[in-house]
């Protein structure tokens, strides 16, 4: 198809007509006869890194490496040949890198515009269904822990208190060192049993909240922990408006992270390098589990130790795993379970000196 000289008609007239798909995360392109774009979304936009007056009007196969593969759907779809084909192309950007795509390419039975795709990143479709894999797994797993946490709350007492009993009985030192094991380990046992049961017990608390309120809680404990050595980094969006959740909820988890970074950060508090920065920034159009948020609170939790250990990266989020000597594990599954709460997700990118907590939150 060669290009036409004149000005193509560019479709500000269209925009009402689509302004509902301006709201999807997914990137939309309306294709005329002629296999021009004749309106893309946002989403689009972002995607392709190009602004919609540029987009509109371009050939819509020179964005594919695959071109012939739009010539046919749109032949085909101009003579009513299919209603919806899914398939992976390349998507060529000119400013960026390529980028993978799955394409699902509607017929839309219209003269002037018979042909539309929604483009979607294959990587994200990846990193989204493993976050809806790992929703359902610790769901399913959380559940387990707290039927397991009864079921070892009620003999740890008496296991205990038979330890207690039988001490008296005991009369040399050497003796009694071995109940005392007993009871310290009951004891061990039951603060972990306490906080699995404790954390699913108090009540949800949903009010307008300043995030950086809660920043700046966590800030300070963290800073009584470490009072040396430990720079807290604060790089607040001032704008973020105020969003609602459970503020303790929010706190917690957000403490949680903050003191795994610092813990993590134990050789570089001592060598006076350690640093940790807390970042707010509003995002637009993201995706959170299972629903596209069009505002969004992005909070990072960023720090230079040296990272998540690569064999506990796919399950730190679950309940009991922990890299530390003397952890419980306890901490990130308990932040997520709250960010979930909440609505929102965490995530995280971890190379050695930089490790990169991310929290979403949806704004309203
Ligand atoms: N910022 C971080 N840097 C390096 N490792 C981390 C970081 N955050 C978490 N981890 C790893 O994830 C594990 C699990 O964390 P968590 O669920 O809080 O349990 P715990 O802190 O009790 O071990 C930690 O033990 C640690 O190995
Ligand atoms: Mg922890």
């Amino acid at each position: 198809m060669k290009p036409r000289s004149t000005a193509v008609p560019i479709a500000s007239d269209l925009a009402p007509a689509y302004a509902g798909l301006e709201l999807l995360s997914t990137a939309v392109l309306v294709i005329d006869a002629e296999g021009r774009v004749r309106w893309v979304n946002q989403a689009a936009e972002a995607m392709l890194d190009l602004s919609r007056r540029i987009v509109q009007g371009q050939l819509a196969r020179g964005l594919f490496a695959e071109p012939r593969v739009i010539d046919g759907l749109l032949v085909e779809s101009s003579a009513g040949a299919f209603g919806m084909r899914r398939q992976a192309m390349l998507l060529r950007r000119p400013l960026r890198e390529p980028l993978q795509v799955q394409v699902i390419a509607t017929a839309l039975y219209l003269d002037e515009t018979p042909l539309l795709l929604e483009l979607s990143a294959i990587e994200q479709q990846l990193k989204l269904s493993r976050e809806e894999r790992q929703l359902d797994l610790s769901e399913a797993s959380r559940r387990l822990m707290r039927n397991l946490a009864h079921e070892i709350k009620n003999p740890l007492g008496g296991i205990r208190g038979a330890a207690q009993l039988l001490e008296t009985e005991l009369r040399t030192r050497e003796e009694r060192e071995y109940t005392g094991v007993i009871i310290a380990e009951a004891d061990r046992l039951q603060t972990l049993v306490d906080r699995v049961l404790a954390s699913h017990r108090a009540p949800r608390v949903v009010a307008d909240l300043n995030i950086h309120e809660v920043c700046e809680r966590v800030r300070s404990v963290i800073m009584a922990e470490y009072p040396n050595g430990l720079l807290i980094e604060r790089d607040y969006d001032a704008s973020v408006p105020e969003l609602r959740g459970d503020r303790e909820q929010l706190i917690q988890a957000l403490l949680n992270v903050v003191r795994n970074a610092a813990q993590a950060l134990q050789a570089r508090i001592a060598s006076g390098d350690a640093c940790v920065q807390l970042r707010t920034r509003v995002a637009q159009q993201v995706t959170m589990i299972r629903r596209p948020c069009r505002l969004a609170l992005d909070l990072r939790v960023i720090d230079n130790g040296p990272g998540i250990p690569e064999e506990l990266k796919e399950r730190v989020f679950d309940p009991l795993v922990s890299g530390r000597e003397g952890g419980s594990g306890l901490g990130l599954s308990l932040a997520q379970e709250f960010i979930h709460q909440n609505g929102g997700t965490i995530d995280f990118e971890s190379v050695p000196g930089r490790t990169d907590f991310r929290i979403l939150l949806p704004l309203r």
